[in-house]
C-alpha cells in the first residue's frame, strides 16, 4: 500500500451502478455489473478529519456514518491505512436504486463510498482491496460479508467470488451485445428473510446440476457463446423457494422465454426479476411485456434495460 495525498482531487461525483448478484445458477458467488441503473455519490474532502453524511435523497437511510453501508465501507478502508488522513470526508447520496430492490442498493453505496474516498486519498489501495471494505458495509447490511454484488459494481463486467474469508474475486469475460432487461416489483423482501427460507441441506442431484451451471457459464463467457451462457441460466436450488415470494415469476420467466431472452432469474435475493437478450431489440420487447404483466397488478413497479457495464464505477466530474 502507497499513497502521494498531496496529489489527490478535493471533490469527486459518482455514478454508482446496480447490480445482478447470483445470476440464477451462483448463489453468492457470480454478479454483473448493470450500465442504467445506478446512484450518485458526491465525496470532497474537508478540513475537520472524519466522515460526515450530509444529505441521503431517494431513500430513508441513516446519516449517521455507523449505520449507512457508505460509512461502515468507508470506515473499514479508513482503518487499513497506516495513518489517518489530516482531513475528513463529507457524502452525499442520490438513492435511485431502492434499498430492498435486489439490484445491489446497498452495494452500490459501499462500492462507491470506498471507490471515491480510495482516489481523494490517492488510490493507496487495489480494487480488490476496495472489495473487501466494501463487503463490510455488507454486512452491516444483511449481517455477513456477502461479496457478489460490492465485486461487479467494483470490477465492472461479470465476477466470481471464489471465496469471501480470504476474499478471492475474478473478473470474467462479458459475453458481445448482451442486453439485460430488470423489473422491479415495489414489493418489500429483506435478504435476511429471503436467505430465511432456504434450506440449509440440499440434495445431491441438485448440487450436481447446479454446479454444472455454474461451471458452463462461466466457460460460455470464455467462449463468447450465447446460446452455451442461456443454457447455465438456471437455478435448481434457490429459486423454487424464493420465486413464490414474487407475484407473476412464472408468467414474467416464461414470457421473457418465448419472445427469445436467454435466461431468466431471480435477481439477487429480489423481488427483481432479470432476463439476459443477445440484442436491445429483444430486450426492449421484453420490458413492453413486462410491463403489460404487470400493469395488471396493483403492485407499482419498474422496468430497467441496460448493457453490461464493462467498467463499474464511473467518475461523472472531478475537482482537482
Ligand atoms: N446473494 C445474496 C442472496 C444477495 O441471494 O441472498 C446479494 O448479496
Amino acid at each position: 500500500m502507497s499513497s502521494d495525498q498531496s496529489k489527490t482531487i478535493q471533490a469527486i461525483e459518482l455514478f454508482c451502478p446496480g447490480t445482478i448478484a447470483n445470476i440464477s445458477c451462483g448463489f453468492d458467488v457470480l454478479g454483473c455489473c448493470l450500465d442504467s441503473v445506478g446512484d450518485r455519490m458526491w465525496i470532497r474532502k474537508t478540513s475537520e478529519p472524519g466522515l460526515r453524511i450530509s444529505k441521503i435523497t431517494g431513500a430513508d437511510l441513516p446519516l449517521d456514518p455507523a449505520m449507512n453501508v457508505a460509512g461502515a465501507a468507508i470506515e473499514a478502508l479508513l482503518a487499513a491505512l497506516d495513518a489517518a488522513p489530516v482531513f475528513g470526508f463529507e457524502l452525499e447520496i442520490e438513492k435511485n436504486i431502492k434499498p430492498g430492490s435486489g439490484i445491489g442498493s446497498s452495494a452500490a453505496s459501499a462500492a462507491g463510498a470506498v471507490f471515491g474516498v480510495n482516489k481523494l486519498l490517492g488510490e493507496p489501495f487495489t480494487a480488490t482491496e476496495l472489495v473487501q471494505f466494501a463487503a463490510e458495509g455488507e454486512r452491516l447490511a444483511c449481517g455477513s460479508p456477502i461479496a457478489d454484488n460490492v465485486t461487479p459494481a467494483l470490477l465492472g463486467g461479470f465476477t466470481l467470488v471464489q471465496s469471501e474469508e480470504p476474499l478471492r474475486v475474478y473478473r470474467l469475460p462479458v459475453i458481445s451485445g448482451l442486453w439485460a432487461t430488470v423489473i422491479h416489483p415495489q414489493i418489500e423482501i429483506k435478504t435476511s428473510e429471503s436467505r430465511a427460507i432456504l434450506p440449509q441441506k440440499i440434495a445431491l442431484k441438485d448440487a450436481i446440476r447446479q454446479w454444472a451451471n455454474v461451471g458452463t457459464l462461466v466457460h460460455a463467457l470464455h467462449l463468447n457463446d450465447h446460446e452455451l451462457f442461456g443454457l447455465s441460466l438456471k437455478d435448481h436450488i434457490v429459486e423454487p423457494h424464493r420465486s413464490k415470494l414474487i407475484p407473476l415469476f412464472d408468467e414474467v420467466r416464461d414470457a421473457a422465454l418465448d419472445l427469445g431472452a436467454l435466461g431468466c432469474g431471480i435477481s439477487g435475493s429480489g423481488p427483481s426479476i432479470f432476463t439476459f437478450s443477445k440484442s436491445m431489440e429483444i430486450a426492449e420487447k421484453v420490458k413492453s411485456k413486462f410491463e403489460e404483466i404487470y400493469s395488471e397488478t396493483s403492485i407499482p413497479f419498474q422496468v430497467y434495460t441496460s448493457r453490461i457495464n464493462e467498467e463499474g464505477i464511473k467518475i461523472l466530474n472531478q475537482e482537482s
